[in-house]
């Protein structure tokens, strides 16, 4: 048994959300109980049974994260993580078990624990972002699609985040550099995300994804402590995005996180980046997917923003073709905004996993706060405060996330 008055000392010093401990035969974890939902920070066991480790427990907000990358990474890249404990934000706070003869640590469905000898200590930490890949490879076996929608501000965070909550779906939370430069940078959407999952407490698997990154923007995401990035590299020559993208596969990896990229520029102009929209080619596609990136962007004819009348559609062709060529690999759809709903679940059957959805949501909060304002009701009372004025447009990127969630199939997915 661990001596629980140490246990009990150390969570007097620093703060747990709760340990509680669970008499387990050593080896059992699989089959342990879950007695509570949560999320915890340890997404695997590196550890080997019988290997004496000094078990470092983090719980913080974003140094709970660095740390399971560190410890998915293995036992040799946590050992790094010794010299910059404290490179982490104001809010990183550890509590740290000195057993020498802590055996393992294990991820068993809801709960980590940690077994010392007879007993096993289940952690219920905090929740926690995750990188895409685990909810991308399930879509893909499970022929759904998860919805990534851009956020813009803390209301539609809190939109997207509770509409994810109640109807249990997986959700990719999308961060274009411009709305990253627009909330003031990536530090301070790290830190509202975080704190949302914490305060709203969201248990739903929750990715916070850089949107058509250049190549410093991904390394910026990285430092912030995003747990995805996309590389767009699909406007350099493709030996070049090859390259960087290459690059970036190894920065994510030492960090756990999951790498989108792209082939093939998405139509229409996001940020200032106009794309022609042409479609991607397969043979290049297969290149950068054998990479090892978690997931490809590749131009099917999709278009960021509201489609031309004359579009021609998606070209199922080429996307048949990518498929064909890159297997497994989860594929993506930019330009979910006014896809006809045919359209996204042939994307689906052909091998789309994740669709980005932005404009949409940008649309129904205008067209849902110009309402508010030319009925005057503004001007009733204290319709002006801002938490009345902007709750109807809250309510209706719900009322668009829940639509394109129940179209994608991610409800009840999570
Ligand atoms: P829409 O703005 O057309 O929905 O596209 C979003 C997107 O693809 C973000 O990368």
């Amino acid at each position: 048994m661990v001596p629980k008055a140490i246990i009990m000392a150390h969570s007097a010093i620093f703060r747990i959300f709760e340990i509680c401990m669970v008499s387990s035969p050593f080896g059992k974890l699989k089959t342990a109980p879950a007695e509570k939902p949560g999320r915890g920070g340890f997404r695997s066991n590196p550890f080997s049974a019988n290997s004496p480790v000094f078990v470092y427990i983090l719980a913080p907000q974003q140094g709970v994260v660095n740390f399971a990358r560190q410890v998915s990474a293995g036992w040799a890249s946590f050992q790094p993580f010794w010299g910059k404990p404290l490179a982490f934000s104001y809010q990183f706070w550890y509590i740290i078990v000195s057993f020498t003869k802590a055996y393992a640590i294990a991820h068993n469905g809801e709960h980590n624990a940690i077994v010392l000898g007879e007993t096993m200590i289940v952690l219920e930490v905090m929740v926690m972002l995750v990188s895409a890949k685990e909810m991308l490879q399930k879509a893909k076996a499970g022929h759904y699609a998860v919805g990534q929608f851009n956020i813009n501000n803390l209301e539609w965070t809190k939109a997207i985040l509770l509409t994810a909550q109640e109807l249990n779906s997986p959700v990719i939370l999308g961060v274009s550099e411009g709305a990253g430069k627009y909330m003031t940078g990536f530090k301070t959407v790290v830190g509202m995300v975080n704190g949302m999952l914490e305060e709203l407490k969201i248990t739903v698997p929750v990715a916070l994804h850089l949107d058509h990154g250049t190549y410093e923007g991904c390394l910026k995401c990285v430092e912030a402590g995003f747990s995805s990035i996309m590389f767009d590299g699909s406007h350099y020559p493709i030996d070049e995005n090859v390259e960087k993208t290459k690059e970036l596969v190894k920065i994510v990896a030492e960090h756990g996180m999951s790498l989108e990229a792209e082939v093939g520029s998405i139509g229409g102009e996001e940020d200032g980046v106009v794309g022609m929209g042409e479609c991607a080619d397969p043979d290049e596609c297969k290149r950068i997917a054998d990479l090892g990136v978690d997931m490809l962007a590749a131009g099917i004819g999709n278009i960021h923003g509201p489609y031309p009348a004359n579009w021609p559609g998606l070209s199922f062709e080429t996307l048949a073709a990518v498929q064909e060529k890159t297997g497994e690999m989860p594929l993506v759809l930019h330009g979910g905004t006014g896809i006809p709903e045919d359209m996204i679940k042939k994307a689906i059957d052909l091998g789309v996993s994740k669709i980005n959805v932005n404009t949409e949501c940008q649309l129904s909060f205008a067209a849902a706060t110009r309402k508010y304002i030319e009925e005057g009701k503004d001007k009733i009372g204290k319709g002006y405060d801002p938490r009345k004025l902007l709750a109807p447009g809250f309510e209706a990127i719900k009322a668009t996330v829940k639509e394109k969630m129940e179209l994608f199939g991610s409800v009840g997915k999570a």
